[in-house]
Order: C-alpha cells, then sequence, then structure tokens
C-alpha cells in the first residue's frame, strides 16, 4: 500500500449505518444479533458449528464428533457423511426452486444461457457419469482449465458428486504452470474448452493444454475433454482427446451423489507463498459446505428472489466459494460472466446489472478502481436501482474508491461488505454484516461469528496499533493441510508465532491493526508475495522464471504501489557475462515470465543492474530495493549492507 493510502486509512473517521429498511429484512438484523451470535460462537463454538451443520446442510449420515482438532490439523463433522453436489443441487429439486434460475451466464460476444436447478443437475448427472465411464474414481484428481463458461461449474460440481477432487486452474495460466499444477495432484483427466474469450481475443486453452501434455509431460493423464466455446480449429490426439458435447449426448442424467466422508478431498487450489513453488491448498467436503454456505447467505443476505453477481474467476478461489459452492448451496441465483470492461465496451459491467436487476454484486478493488477512471457517465448511464448491497474482496480498499462505489454504483443505498480472507480461510473471515454492522470505508470491521481473530506480535501478544493478523480458533472452511506437504503447512502457518499457552495462532501473512471499536483494518502483506490486481504472486516465483532466462544470472523481485493495482511488479536483474540491458532484452524478459507464469505475473519493469544489494550472509535486502522501486529515499539500517557502492550504483541507475 502507499504511504498515501495508509495514511487516509489512519485518517478514516466516517461510519455508515445499515439503513433501516435494509436491516428489517436481513438475515442478521441488528448490531445485538450479531453480537449475540458472536458471543455464542465463541462460548461454545462446537455446539454453534454444530447447529449451524444441522440446520443448514443435507447429511446421509450425522457425525460423531464436531471437531476433532490436533494442532494444527483439524477434522470437522467426525463421522459423518455429506456431498456438495447434493447440497447445490438435488435438495432444490424437492422445493419450488427446481425451475428457479441457478445459473445465469452472459458470454462473449453477447451470448447468454441460463440453466435451471433442474437443468443444471441434469448436466452435472450427465458429466458426472462420463467421468466414471472415461475410469475416473472416488479420489482420483480431475485438472480443470476453463473459460468462464457453465460447463466450469458443471464440471466442478460433477467431480465433486464423484469424488474426484478437482484442481481448477486459472485460464491465464502459461502451459509451464499449468503442467506443474498437473504433476502436481497427478490428475488423470483435464476438462479445458477450445478457447476462451478475453477482451476481444480468443485464448487458446485447449493449445496450452496440449503444450502442458506434449512429451508425456505430465505422465498420469489419459483423457482430455474439450468444450467446443470459440469454434475455431483445434489439434484433437486420438484416444485421448474427446468433445464434451459428445460425450454428454451418450451419457446417462442418473447418477446418485456419492455419500462423502466430511474429511474427504474436496478440491487443492494453487496459491502463491513467499517461498518456493505455490502451495496446494487443500480443502475437505463438510466443513467448506457449512462454512462457504453460511458466510454467503449472512453475508451477501441472500434472499430467494436475488440475483447475485460475483465478478471473480473460477480459477480463483472467490469463483469456488463465491460463485459456484456458496450461492448454490443457498438455493440462489448466480451469475457469471465470460468478459471484462475494455475499451470496445466499457460499459459492460453496467449493462449486465440492468439487464438481469443484479442485486447484490461483488467485485475487486482493483476493478472499482479501473471503474473510476472510466468516468461516472458510464454507469450513470444505467438503471443500477436494482443494486441493494455491494462487496468487495481481494485487497485492501482505499477509502475514496469504497466512498466512489457506494456514491456511484450504490446510490448512497446499498452498504458495502469489504471482506478480507484468502485462498486458505475457504471462506470470508472478517466482514461487516450487512444489516447489522456500521461500515467504515477501508476497514474490513468485524470477524464473523466464530472467527476469533486478533492483531498479535511475533510472541503472540495483541497489539492492536498495528501486527500481524492471526486467527486463533480453528474454524470449518480452514485449509486442511499442502497438498502432499503437511510440514510445509506446518511451517507456514503456525510457526511463525509460536503456540502460546498451548493456543495455537493461524498466521495469515497479513498486516492489520484494531481500532478502538474492535474494527479491522487489514494493511497488506508481510511477507515477499505481491498482490497485482488482486492477483496474489510470489516472488519467488517471479525470480525462478526470470533466472531460468540465459542471459539472467541473478533477480530480486519486488513490489511498488501502484495507483490502479495496488502494487505493480518491479524486477533487478543482473545478467550473465558481459551482456548489456538493452530495451530488447526488457521486453524479452517480460515475454519470458508471460511464457512462465502467465500474463498476470507480467513485471512492469525490470531494472538492470551490475549486483543486487546483499547482506554479508548473502541475503539479498530487499527492503532496500522495495525503497528503490517506490522512488523514495532508503530508510532504515543499511549497516549490514556488504556493498554500500551498490545502493548508490542502484540509486544512478533509476
Ligand atoms: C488480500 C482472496 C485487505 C490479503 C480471497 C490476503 C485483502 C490475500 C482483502 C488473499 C480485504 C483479500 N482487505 N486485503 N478485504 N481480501 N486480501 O488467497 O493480503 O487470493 O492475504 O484470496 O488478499 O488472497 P487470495
Amino acid at each position: 500500500m502507499s504511504e498515501a493510502t495508509i495514511e487516509s486509512i489512519l485518517q478514516e473517521t466516517r461510519r455508515f449505518h445499515p439503513p433501516a429498511e435494509f436491516s428489517q429484512n436481513a438475515h442478521i438484523k441488528s448490531l445485538e444479533d450479531y453480537q449475540h451470535l458472536y458471543d455464542r460462537a465463541k462460548a461454545d463454538p462446537q455446539k454453534f458449528w454444530g447447529e449451524l451443520a444441522e440446520q443448514e446442510l443435507h447429511w446421509f449420515q450425522k457425525w460423531d464428533t464436531v471437531l476433532d482438532w490436533q494442532p494444527p490439523f483439524a477434522k470437522w463433522f467426525v463421522g459423518g457423511k455429506t456431498n456438495i453436489s447434493y447440497n447445490c443441487l438435488d435438495r432444490h429439486l424437492t422445493t419450488w426452486r427446481k425451475n428457479k434460475a441457478a445459473l445465469i451466464w452472459e458470454g462473449e460476444p453477447g451470448d447468454t444461457r441460463t440453466l435451471t436447478y433442474a437443468q443444471l443437475h441434469r448436466e452435472v448427472c450427465q458429466m458426472a457419469n462420463v467421468l466414471k465411464q472415461l475410469g475416473v474414481q472416488k479420489g482420483d484428481r480431475v485438472g480443470i482449465y476453463m473459460p468462464m463458461i457453465p460447463e466450469a461449474a458443471i464440471a466442478m460440481l460433477a467431480c465433486a458428486r464423484i469424488g474426484a477432487p478437482h484442481t481448477v486452474v486459472f485460464g491465464g495460466f502459461s502451459a509451464e504452470a499449468l503442467r506443474d499444477r498437473l504433476i502436481d495432484v497427478q490428475a488423470r483427466v483435464v476438462i479445458t474448452a477450445d478457447g476462451g474469450w478475453r477482451k476481444d481475443a480468443i485464448v487458446p486453452l485447449k493449445a496450452q493444454v496440449d503444450k502442458a501434455l506434449a512429451n508425456g509431460g505430465v505422465p498420469g493423464v489419459e483423457n482430455v475433454i474439450v468444450v467446443r466455446r470459440t469454434e475455431q480449429d483445434v489439434y484433437m490426439q486420438p484416444g485421448r482427446d474427446r468433445w464434451w458435447h459428445e460425450l454428454q449426448q451418450t451419457a446417462s442424467a442418473d447418477c446418485p451423489a456419492e455419500p462423502m466422508d466430511s474429511e474427504d478431498l474436496l478440491f487443492i487450489l494453487y496459491t502463491s507463498g513467499s517461498t518456493g513453488k505455490p502451495k496446494g491448498v487443500v480443502h475437505t467436503t463438510g466443513g467448506y459446505n457449512l462454512y462457504t454456505h453460511i458466510t454467503t447467505k449472512w453475508i451477501f443476505d441472500l434472499q430467494d428472489t436475488d440475483v447475485y453477481w460475483c465478478t471473480a474467476d473460477v480459477g480463483w478461489i472467490t469463483g469456488h466459494s463465491y460463485i459456484v459452492y456458496g450461492p448454490l448451496s443457498n438455493g440462489a441465483t448466480t451469475l457469471m460472466y465470460e468478459g471484462a470492461p475494455r475499451a470496445s465496451n466499457p460499459g459492460c459491467m453496467w449493462d449486465i446489472i440492468e439487464k438481469h436487476g443484479v442485486n447484490v454484486f461483488y467485485t475487486a478493488p482493483t476493478a472499482i478502481r479501473a471503474f473510476i477512471k472510466m468516468g461516472d457517465d458510464l454507469p450513470k448511464a444505467r438503471n443500477l436501482s436494482s443494486l441493494r448491497l455491494l462487496g468487495t474482496v481481494g485487497e485492501p480498499i482505499n477509502p475514496e474508491a469504497w466512498m466512489w462505489y457506494y456514491r456511484v454504483i450504490g446510490g448512497e443505498r446499498c452498504p458495502i461488505v469489504d471482506t478480507w480472507w484468502q485462498t486458505e480461510t475457504g471462506g470470508i473471515m472478517i466482514t461487516p454484516l450487512p444489516g447489522a454492522i456500521p461500515t467504515k470505508p477501508g476497514s474490513a470491521t468485524l470477524p464473523f461469528p466464530g472467527i476469533i481473530a486478533d492483531v498479535v506480535d511475533l510472541e503472540g501478544n495483541s497489539v492492536a496499533e498495528g501486527g500481524y493478523l492471526a486467527v486463533k480458533y480453528p474454524w470449518p472452511g480452514m485449509m486442511r493441510t499442502i497438498y502432499g506437504d503437511p510440514d510445509r503447512f506446518r511451517r507456514t502457518y503456525w510457526e511463525h508465532i509460536p503456540p502460546k499457552d498451548g493456543q495455537y495462532l493461524y498466521f495469515a501473512g497479513d498486516g492489520a491493526r484494531c481500532d478502538k471499536d474492535g474494527y479491522f483494518w487489514v494493511m497488506g502483506r508481510v511477507d515477499d508475495v505481491i498482490n497485482v490486481s488482486g492477483h496474489r504472486l510470489g516472488t519467488m516465483e517471479i525470480e525462478s522464471a526470470l533466472v531460468s532466462h540465459p542471459a539472467v544470472a541473478e533477480a530480486a523481485v519486488v513490489g511498488k504501489p501502484d495507483e490502479l493495482k495496488g502494487e505493480d511488479i518491479v524486477a533487478f536483474v543482473t545478467l550473465e557475462g558481459t551482456q548489456s540491458g538493452t530495451e530488447e532484452l526488457q521486453k524479452e524478459l517480460k515475454r519470458h515470465v508471460v511464457q512462465e507464469i502467465g500474463a498476470i505475473a507480467r513485471p512492469g519493469e525490470i531494472r538492470f543492474t551490475d549486483a543486487l544489494p546483499k547482506t554479508r550472509s548473502g541475503k539479498i535486502m530487499r527492503r532496500l530495493l522495495r525503497n528503490l522501486a517506490s522512488g523514495q529515499e532508503v530508510s532504515g539500517d543499511t549497516s549490514t549492507l556488504e556493498d554500500r557502492g551498490v545502493l548508490d550504483r542502484l540509486r544512478e541507475g533509476a
């Protein structure tokens, strides 16, 4: 975050109360109601979660124990049997919701489709049977690399239905990144599309899959299922590749949901950390289902008549939890959009809100800042009066962006839920409940009932004025482990702050402070993770990509504040031998990173240098590089610097 943003957040005193009319009809109607729920959950968390699990979900068999907590490993609803696909589909078919729109899809260019619960159920059952016919069994992993089309949700639900954990890889990732993830989960099947639409261009997804699988690149993959979306010619490898629509045509629509153990693996989703390769975050069935269900219900205050729209991509956790599983488990109408605002159609978001009468809209601060730049005229020219609630996620929101969202999009009548959470937490952790909690621009406000959050120092002592965001008690949606690496799970999340009086603290990797009202203000990452337009990227991943280029000897990557993206990537690079850093080479290195990871990781800036600032023990002093990247004076202690001349030369170079 920039100094200016931090400054404006620290001085924020405005407060917005939920409109009385909103509170009257809300699931949680007042601050007292929230406080009561929070206290009840804190006093007896197992009773609280147990009661909710019983009320809100269908179980084939009830659990014996709500929580088995052997820190840092948790099991929720032990012995219970359920199926999230059943909870998202089948149970609505015996109610009036059978013919309600489950999924409204807006595609590019101009394609649309609506699936009722009955229709979605049918397609999911067929795809589940297709997977079975291809030999996929309970426990086998399936890779999903898709554009934002209904088939992405159908594929996820089909996997969940037969107990095959899915790994969705964001369609913007490169073939290399896809291959790494498919190898790590040992996928048997990949589901993809011939292509997808992104800003007026076709993304050649199938060609990327071919590249990832080339020369036995991912040994276990036996089948590739391809959705026909953009209709350009694609290579279909005989015996391996099959068309989705052909398989669906002959598949039976009868496929009962497999009763899954509550702790059976539901999905693995990769996310970046400060060290090493991206981590496969493991989520399991029962706890994740309950947590996404109840957070969706209370935070987005879903009503049966609502059209709900979350603009994330299903390739990220927000898409998993708040486009697919949470809304469908509630029997809601969830909208999915394949496109994004672009020069040729800058008002597309507002058109969709008007066209479908969207009531709840959930997006990212980076998108809001881009909307501001495009001007008030675009939203003002549309009728946005259907909106009753707005949400944000992904990074801290600066108060100016919050105010614009509130005024121009929400017409000063819609509460804003600024939701703090992570891939690892499964669902939203700190957030206003919109009918109950007064908001302050820039604050995610208070913890969800059942979440015991704190701001602590590295000894685990509460330090309200500024420290590390931590969670003190397990919750049903929490990640269970890192796929294949329980040790790394323990080290990364549970050992930064040592257990205090036998109590384990979950370390989120974010800096935060807590004000006198107990409101949380999340300030951003405290580790080597950069948040570019709400996308998490590890500096080390980008550095590895850079040094894999033959011209590069060493690379250090840092974030610098960016008005639009939140942060931008700056790479300091030393070159092999006597090569000189040309503009052409800068371009080439940027292209190389895109090829290795994907366009989201393209450095905004590459600076060549003859050496990197290091300590005498050889550690790169990133703090100094961060100062340099953002054009600030180098601050703090530089006495451990091995060669002080490096700093001067870097300054001159800039
Ligand atoms: C950041 C996205 C401030 C934070 C759901 C976190 C936020 C990381 C907020 C997780 C928010 C997310 N205010 N910061 N409301 N929401 N973050 O795993 O740094 O992609 O650790 O999950 O995004 O990113 P992830």
